[in-house]
């Protein structure tokens, strides 16, 4: 795991947004993995003034995003789509038909998970996935369980999760309590992974995930099986970790 250590979410939104940017520049049709959270917005708002200095071309990148509530339509500005559209697409020249997120509107997750892993396989897989990390370990919506879920499924979603995700909602009975995400399998199998880190708040669980045991409990502990992982992490992030 290559680690870049930085001062503060600034600094780790420039350097992820560096070597997102490295991807474009060095695959233009490249198929970028994305991630929600209020994590990579920075690295968002960088990728756009860069494409807006005539430094980036996003027209012929693809994207896939790791996930989506189960029952939010692509209009409901709650959903991922919305989220994906308002923090990044709309201020880049991407093809908004290349851009892909799971159909939270589909009520049969067999079909929505079936057809989103289709749709990934079809595009020849990811290039470079970006990741956040949630509070209990989580990356997309792949919660502390047992075993390692494969590809796309639908999740229940943890009290600890419903609980960090209420800020973005009305109240904490609005948020979704099932999501669509993608599986350890189709982000492993990812050639790239950037794992994006800020704050105090998650420095418990990053050092539990980078230098713990490889468990399904700490989902995100999973990576450090991956050949091609980079952390971006600030220093309150990296405050627990050894190193
Ligand atoms: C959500 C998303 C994850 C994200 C996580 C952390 O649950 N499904 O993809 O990484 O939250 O979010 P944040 O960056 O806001 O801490």
């Amino acid at each position: 795991m290559k680690i870049y250590k930085v001062k503060n979410y600034e600094e780790m939104s420039r350097k992820a947004a560096n070597i997102i940017s490295a991807q474009v520049l060095l695959k233009p049709d490249c198929v970028l993995g994305l991630a929600t959270g209020s994590t990579p917005v920075g690295a968002y708002k960088q990728l756009i003034e860069w494409h807006k200095q005539g430094d980036l071309d996003f027209s012929q990148v693809k994207t896939v995003n790791l996930d989506e509530y189960k029952g939010l339509t692509p209009d409901n500005d709650q959903s991922y789509r919305y989220f994906m559209n308002k923090n990044l697409f709309s201020g880049i020249n991407i093809a908004m038909e290349n851009t892909h997120v799971p159909n939270g509107a589909e009520a049969d997750s067999e079909a929505a998970c079936s057809a989103y892993n289709a749709m990934i396989r079809d595009l020849g897989g990811i290039d470079l996935q970006l990741l956040g990390i949630g509070h209990d370990g989580h990356i997309g919506f792949n919660e502390p369980d047992s075993v390692f879920p494969a590809e796309t499924h639908c999740v229940d979603l943890t009290p600890l999760t419903i609980e960090a995700n209420k800020r973005f909602f009305e109240k904490a009975e609005d948020v979704p309590r099932q999501a669509y995400t993608m599986g350890i399998k189709n982000i492993m199998l990812a050639r790239k992974i950037l794992l994006v880190v800020s704050g105090a708040d998650k420095a418990e669980i990053l050092a539990k995930a980078v230098e713990g045991p490889i468990t399904p409990q700490v989902p995100a502990s999973v990576l450090q099986l991956h050949p091609d992982v980079t952390l971006v992490a600030d220093e309150a992030a990296m405050s627990m970790m050894k190193l």
